[in-house]
């Protein structure tokens, strides 16, 4: 027995117990309540197996991490000889040649425009280096953002957070200021108090599924740029080609971002790894000289496995097309759900771009049904989505999420790499879910998916 193996094993014994005695025994009980009792046990590609050997597919993809899915052979092979070759990691006196690589490609990819890249270990990480750097460059502090927005969970990344239920628990985050999603008229008001040393946006909204309309970015850019604003794009989850393009603000000719955040799918999801992406001047306005060269760092930037799996996954990213495929299976599979959507008037809407994927639960509809459901009222609101999220688990072993409670989203996120018969799969499981949920009189459905939800 190898010792991964071994430790792993004795890991097994005491899964459950020593999550809840030392890790979270609050998100167990969530777990419990909604009914995921499974246990999975191996991944490939967009496929995941239980301890029954049981094959799910994966439409989460670790909240869309696993761009090119698990256990790619290349990917694989890389970190192993990475490791086994001794190359020494965080010398940290040195000038790291993978990722003076990685950060050249990731420019390249901006067009140049964004020439310096700052490492880090999460989206949260290159959202506060965004933010401190935009400081720097402006001279003010407050940070713009939309509402609905989802930047991260450290405490700058929390200010901008459009969910008030997130912040309030942690008190004074800091100067921020919300907008609605998609409202120009709103954002030029606003950067128009020149107040603002940022403004941060998705291309398409984590929580929602929402995208941007065409033309947004491009004046954004435009209006910040005016008014000395920096436009960070977040592209922590839309990025390394999910929306069907490398960056999801490529989407929009003539959108100039100042700096650009990636994380997420950017090591495929093997190491966890960050990056903001800045314009050159931007970036000498914090960097400016030696007594500068570390005023904001991190111990574990840039590590060898982190700087591999960017490269790699770059690589994989274009020999295997994901961008286009992205593209191509995301546009087939908005357009069926915009046929199932005629179907089921439960539906209200199919939102996102390439492969992040949402259908939006009617809300009005959603209100009445739930308020003639004796007992169960208004309680069950916040299940509602998850309501269907457990059909799809547990009928169609489809693992899907639904985004936060008060937005009712049904979220698709599967690896890139997702096959066509796994997207008929899919499909399929939509039609059929749809169909169980809705066939009796719309109350009754609903009562049903509620009934089911938590019974494993
Ligand atoms: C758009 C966006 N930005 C930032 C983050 C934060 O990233 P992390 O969870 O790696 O800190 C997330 C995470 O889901 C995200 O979706």
């Amino acid at each position: 027995m190898t010792d991964f193996q071994r430790l792993l094993q004795g890991a097994r014994e005491d899964q459950v117990s020593n999550f809840e005695t030392h890790v979270n025994p609050a998100f167990s009980e969530l777990l419990r309540t909604l009914g995921h009792r499974h246990s999975f046990v191996r991944g490939e590609g967009a496929l995941l197996w239980d301890e029954q050997e049981q094959c799910y597919l994966d439409c989460v993809a670790g909240y869309a991490v696993h761009a090119i899915g698990r256990s790619h052979p290349r990917m694989v092979n890389a970190l192993r000889e990475a490791l086994e070759s001794g190359h020494p990691n965080w010398v940290q006196f040195d000038r790291p040649a993978l990722s003076g690589l990685l950060a050249r490609r990731l420019s390249e990819r901006t067009g140049g425009e964004l020439q310096h890249a700052v490492f880090s270990n999460s989206g949260s990480e290159a959202v506060e280096c965004a933010f401190k750097l935009a400081r720097r460059a402006t001279g003010r502090d407050a940070v713009l953002h939309c509402d609905h927005a989802y930047h991260g969970m450290t405490l700058g990344a929390l200010s901008a957070n459009g969910n008030e239920r997130l912040r309030q628990p942690f008190g004074d985050l800091g100067p921020s200021e919300q907008i609605a999603f998609n409202d120009l008229h709103a954002l030029e008001r606003a950067l128009e108090s020149r107040k603002f040393a940022a403004f941060i946006v998705e291309p398409v909204q984590g929580k929602t599924c929402r995208s941007l309309a065409d033309g947004y970015l491009a004046e954004a850019s435009r209006l910040a740029t005016k008014h000395g604003t920096i436009l960070i794009v977040d592209e922590v989850q839309t990025g390394v080609g999910r929306t069907g393009k490398f960056f999801g603000y490529e989407h929009d000719r003539g959108a100039r971002p100042h700096m650009v955040v990636l994380s997420k799918a950017l090591s495929g999801g093997y190491v966890p790894l960050g990056v903001t992406l800045v314009r050159r001047d931007l970036w000498r306005a914090t960097f400016h000289s030696i007594s500068n060269a570390l005023i904001h760092s991190s111990t574990f930037q840039g590590g060898l496995l982190a700087m591999v799996a960017g490269l790699m996954t770059l690589e994989i990213h274009d020999a295997e097309q994901l961008s286009a495929r992205a593209e191509r299976l995301g546009e087939r599979i908005a357009s069926t759900l915009r046929v199932i959507q005629k179907k089921y008037p439960c539906i209200g809407e199919v939102r996102g771009k390439g492969l992040i994927c949402g259908i939006a639960l009617t809300p009005t509809l959603l209100e009445r049904a739930l308020a003639s459901i004796p007992i169960v009222g208004s309680a069950v609101e916040p299940v509602f989505a998850q309501a269907f999220v457990m059909e799809f688990l547990k009928k169609h072993r489809v693992l899907c999420l639904a985004t936060e409670r008060a937005t009712n989203v049904i979220k698709f996120t599967p690896p890139l790499v997702l096959e066509e018969s796994q997207c008929d799969w899919l499909l399929r499981a939509v039609e059929e879910c749809f169909h169980t949920i809705s066939r009796a009189p719309t109350v009754h459905g609903i009562a049903h998916a509620v009934h089911n939800l938590g019974d494993g």
